[in-house]
């Protein structure tokens, strides 16, 4: 029996970011989401920062209007977020840490110092009928927490081992690498579904797919930079043959 597919996400924050950049409305996201699903995007991922940095709530109104494949609604768990998500009710919402002070989401949620406010705010969501994700760091503690918190669903920070593969650091890559092989396994054991995502590109997208556990990546900056080259639809197929490959497929 033939592996089965991994699915893709497409993180279409950065479209909004280059719109922000001027003020207006283009480049529209809401387009960049429609163009991502003909390409083969498997579903939609946005996150509406508490700064509003990027995605703005009416983005993610649309979206959720808009589109025919499913939405991820990343965000903090705030009591402001989990009543925008629970008005929007989007397919999946994803937990992630947020301070105003990064670029980006940096490391995965702390899940143990955060468990019993995690898991009322997971539970609340999971009420609405919103499939529950949290984006941790590849550690079995982290994994145990959100087993307890209740997530059907974890997300898997690449972020360390693809800034090593970036900066040449074998050694480095090879130990981050690792650490996310045995955290997927180990979603296998703990009935977990496993999915991964931030700073992939078509090299290290292929090499995780090889991981049998990984349901899903979640892919947004390096796809959006490519498209300013290639177009969207070309480097969301060349993302989605890079997986194939990289899961036996083709
Ligand atoms: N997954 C999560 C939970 C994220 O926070 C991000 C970044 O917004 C991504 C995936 C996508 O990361 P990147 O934009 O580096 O591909």
């Amino acid at each position: 029996m033939s592996p089965a597919p991994i699915r893709l996400g497409v993180n279409i924050d950065h479209v909004a970011t280059v719109r922000n950049a001027r003020g207006g409305a283009l480049p529209d996201p809401v387009r960049a989401a429609k163009i991502a699903i003909d390409a083969g995007a498997d579903g939609i991922t946005a996150h509406l920062r508490e700064d509003r940095r990027h995605i703005r709530d009416e983005d993610m109104a649309r979206l959720r209007r808009e589109i025919s494949k499913p939405l991820n609604f990343e965000m903090a768990a705030t009591d402001e977020m989990v009543a925008i998500a629970l008005h929007t009710r989007p397919h999946a919402c994803c937990l992630v840490p947020e301070k105003r002070s990064e670029r980006t989401t940096e490391g995965g949620l702390d899940v143990i110092a955060g468990h019993d406010h995690l898991k009322i705010v997971a539970a609340e969501l999971k009420r609405a009928g919103i499939r529950v994700s949290l984006f941790i760091e590849p550690s079995l503690e982290a994994l145990e927490a959100s087993r307890s918190i209740g997530a059907p669903v974890v997300e898997l920070h690449t972020g360390s081992w693809c800034d090593a593969v970036a900066h040449g650091e074998i050694d480095k890559a090879n130990h981050e690498f690792g650490r996310i092989r045995v955290a997927a396994a180990q979603t296998e054991t703990l009935g977990i579904e496993c999915h991964a995502g931030h700073g992939l590109d078509f090299a290290t997208a292929k090499k995780i797919s090889g991981l049998p556990q990984i349901a899903e990546l979640n892919i947004g900056h390096f796809l959006i930079g490519e498209a300013i080259f290639v177009g969207l639809t070309e480097a969301i197929h060349h993302m989605r043959r890079a997986m194939d490959e990289g899961r036996g497929l083709s």
